[in-house]
């Protein structure tokens, strides 16, 4: 019988401290996340001193408490897998630098992770990948089409030019005075509103993949300042409504565009706005009506950043002989598709 592979997962690269221990990269064994979003939610936004001040306070604690949960000592794990990048450079630095210490001390393969790869195979941890797939990343701090032909292989068709569908959300979040982050507000707010107020859609050049949602941002920045001028009152509810709509629309229709195109068998959604009600359920019907393809959306908790992620990426890149030395540093602009050869 073969043996399981065991891999740590270390994740630092924004708000949350974690560690996670998954076996066969599709079981976890233990999942720890801190998180951070109380000390950042008086700032309305992550502020990158006080998240390196908080990784370097609990990341021994978090490791510590991951090989507690899932009974083990660092000579169960075959590997370490951690977020290279992208990230705030002070926090990704913290998770680098303890999985390199854990690395040279226990003598343990070091395997180097993208922070989207990350977020795409969240879903192996709920069910099977099938190949091809495309992957709808919706973040903070992204917004991609990735194409995946194979296991492990990563093409970028389509990014955001501007802001990231969650940083949208999160400053429109900020107009209508409601706490950091703003995406469940708004997300909660929308289902009680109407689509009423017209906002743009940037489908940008025909064919185009790529995402821009600060033209939607500043068209709702406006819209509320010129009712304050003219003295009219706005429903916060509708701007939620008709802000959602917009983001939810372009997002579905490039998503499903894109899956026709590349005949995909599978369309995994990731990252912290995978989370939304009026996504899920917009995939879900625009979904229901391609017969070729599954739609896997994971469950909440594996959504949002966390390093049970890290190690399902890590687990098949570890596979696949990717390694990193003792050299390793934190890459804030870390390229997805370096991992493909
Ligand atoms: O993936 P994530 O935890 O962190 C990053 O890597 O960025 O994503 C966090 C983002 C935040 O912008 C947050 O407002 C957004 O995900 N978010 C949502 C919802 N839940 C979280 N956005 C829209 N609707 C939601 N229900
Ligand atoms: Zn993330």
């Amino acid at each position: 019988m073969k043996k399981d592979q065991v891999i740590l997962g270390i994740e630092t690269s924004c708000d949350e401290t974690a560690a996670a221990i998954v076996i066969n990269g599709c079981e976890i064994a233990a999942n720890v996340v801190a998180s951070q979003i109380e000390s950042h939610k008086r700032f309305g936004g992550v502020v990158p001193e006080i998240a390196s001040r908080h990784h370097v306070e609990q990341i021994t604690i978090v490791l510590e408490e991951v090989l507690q949960q899932a009974n083990m000592t660092m000579a169960d794990i075959d590997a370490i897998a951690v977020t290279e990048g992208p990230g705030l450079v002070g926090a990704l630095l913290i998770g680098v630098n303890a999985a390199k210490a854990l690395a040279f001390a226990h003598n343990k393969p070091l395997v180097p992770v993208h922070h989207i790869a990350g977020h795409i195979y969240a879903n192996r941890l709920v069910t099977e990948l099938k190949f091809p797939l495309l992957a709808l990343v919706v973040s903070g701090g992204h917004t991609e089409l990735v194409y995946m032909k194979e296991q492990g292989h990563f093409e970028v068709i389509g990014e955001t030019r501007d802001d990231a569908a969650g940083e949208a959300y999160d400053k429109v979040a900020r107009v209508l005075h409601m706490p950091y982050p703003g995406g469940p507000h708004i997300d909660r707010l929308a289902h009680e509103g109407s689509p009423v107020i017209d906002l743009p859609r940037a489908w940008l050049e025909e064919g185009s993949y790529d995402f821009s949602f600060s033209g939607l941002k500043s068209a709702v920045i406006n819209t509320v300042h010129n009712a304050q001028q003219r003295g009219q009152t706005i429903k916060p509810e509708d701007l939620a409504a008709s802000f959602q709509d917009s983001v939810v629309e372009v997002l579905v229709t490039k998503t499903v565009k894109a899956a026709e195109e590349y005949r995909v068998k599978q369309v995994i959604v990731a990252g912290g706005v995978a989370a939304n009600k009026g996504l899920r359920s917009a995939l879900e019907t625009a979904f229901s009506e391609i017969e070729e393809v599954d739609l896997v959306i994971p469950p909440l908790s594996l959504c949002t950043d966390n390093a049970a992620m890290i190690a399902a990426a890590g687990s098949v890149l570890f596979e696949k002989g990717v390694r990193a030395d003792i050299s390793l540093n934190a890459n804030p602009g870390l390229d997805i598709e370096i991992f493909n050869a």
